[in-house]
């Protein structure tokens, strides 16, 4: 199992070009079974996430083909509307191609995504919006088999009890090509939401309302293929703040998004680091020691603070003056990188949905087992501040969500190996 042996107390000091979005490209992929043509996807990351989206689209008799961070998918020799539970369960947002079959072909085989890094991921929510929409679902032992009646979902006017995103986007790839117009209520805000909107109007697609809680979709008979350039990972570029935030220094990202990432930066800001924006470039510099931000940092639906920065975050704020008091409001099991980060001499108490965050003067490197996604990432950046050298496992978290992530260290002056 390959690791990152990582040799931190440095500063960082260089350069990057943002990557595409990770929960940008996977909808968009599952999308592009809508058109009946070919898509061309620009500044698509190579991430393990987005191979297991294409063969999602392969298992379904469609073309994609990957080469320089371009997607090329082509539909149109669609020939199935079953997912094999062992694809299903790769990547937990498997479950958005349950939308874009239903908006296809009005039918679909899925099964329950899996669910235990986060906490449950239930999926309520999706299914009772696409039952809404005239769709039959019924579970065959344990696989959930969806039927449209007569064959097209049919538009419905639907209020979310909670601002899913999965649930918004499955929604909107099933709304598109329905008979009729669907209303979406507390639909998600997250820009990553607008994204595939964009991608689905380049597609010929009428939708409304995205990026505000109200979204309308007119559904349309069927979609035809485009080329779209995927908008940067806003979550990504908090990571990398974070890194040189923990570490200290001066970086560079460009090809940010920036005013996506607002909601982050207003919080960095708070803990002393200067940043400097420009069109689609970020400048950070962090001099003295973080100050711990004076208010509760609770995550929040966009235009909240995003629960994905929340471990990133956490792990330069080990450092900071002060106290830090993190509220984790979207997921029940989102601090479980506290443990490895304790291990590097991080004083945090987690309590329910409460993390304590005192800032110590420094932290050691140590071995750690990475435990999800962004709780890798988090370990990596405490890693990269910590004084010696530290050893990430079960790195293949970090690699679902990060594009070629050590060379993105070297890229702002960091050193992790990978081996193994
Ligand atoms: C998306 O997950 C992102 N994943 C997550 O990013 C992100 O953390 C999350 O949105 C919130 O912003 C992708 O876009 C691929 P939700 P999603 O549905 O759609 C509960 C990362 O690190 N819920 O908004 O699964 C759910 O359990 C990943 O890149 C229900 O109870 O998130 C959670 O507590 C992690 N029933 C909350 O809502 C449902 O039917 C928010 O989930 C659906 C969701």
């Amino acid at each position: 199992m390959q690791k990152l042996i990582v040799e931190g107390g440095k500063r960082l000091r260089g350069e990057i070009r943002l990557q595409g979005s990770k929960n940008s490209s996977l909808p968009i992929i599952a999308a592009a079974l809508l058109s009946r043509g070919e898509c061309v996807l620009r500044n698509c990351p190579e991430l393990s996430d987005v191979y297991a989206a294409s063969r999602i689209l392969n298992c379904l008799g469609t073309k994609c083909s990957f080469s320089e961070n371009t997607a090329v998918i082509d539909s149109s020799s669609l020939n199935g509307s079953e997912i094999p539970e062992e694809l299903m369960r790769e990547m937990r947002s498997s479950i958005i191609f349950m939308g874009a079959m239903l908006g296809r072909t009005g039918e679909c085989t899925v099964s329950v995504p899996g669910g235990c890094e986060l906490g449950p991921r239930p999926i309520d929510m999706h299914l009772a919006a696409i039952r809404k929409m005239g769709v039959d679902v019924r579970d065959s032992g344990g696989r959930i088999v969806c039927r449209a009646l007569n064959g097209r979902a049919k538009g419905a006017k639907l209020s979310l009890a909670f601002p899913s995103v999965g649930a918004t986007e499955n929604v909107i790839l099933c709304a598109v090509t329905a008979e009729g117009e669907t209303v979406i209520n507390n639909a998600a805000r997250e820009p990553e939401i607008c994204d595939l909107c964009g991608f689905l109007r380049k597609c010929g697609a009428d939708i409304s309302g995205d990026g505000e809680s109200r979204i309308i979709i007119n559904g349309k008979q069927q979609l035809h293929g485009c080329e779209y350039t995927i908008m940067p990972d806003r979550i990504a570029g908090a990571t990398y703040l974070s890194m040189a935030a923990a570490a200290g220094g001066e970086i560079i990202l460009t090809n940010a998004c920036v005013q996506e990432m607002e909601p982050f930066l207003t919080v960095l800001e708070q803990t002393g680091c200067s940043i400097y924006t420009n069109s689609d470039r970020i400048y950070l510099r962090c001099g003295a020691r973080l100050k711990a931000p004076p208010d509760r940092i609770r995550t929040m639906p966009h235009p909240g603070f995003p629960t994905d920065a929340q471990a990133v975050l956490m792990s330069a704020l080990t450092l900071a003056e002060g106290t830090s008091v993190f509220e984790e409001n979207i997921f029940d099991c989102r601090y479980r990188h506290a443990d490895a980060l304790v291990k590097m001499g991080a004083d945090i108490q987690v309590m329910g949905k409460i993390a304590v965050v005192r800032g110590v003067q420094r932290l050691h490197g140590a071995s750690a087992e990475a435990t999800d996604l962004r709780g890798g990432a988090a370990m990596l950046c405490a890693a990269l501040a910590a004084e010696g050298v530290s050893e990430i496992s079960r790195i293949y978290h970090i690699d679902r969500g990060y594009e070629k992530i050590e060379e993105a260290v070297a890229g702002l002056g960091g050193k992790a190996v990978r081996s193994g």
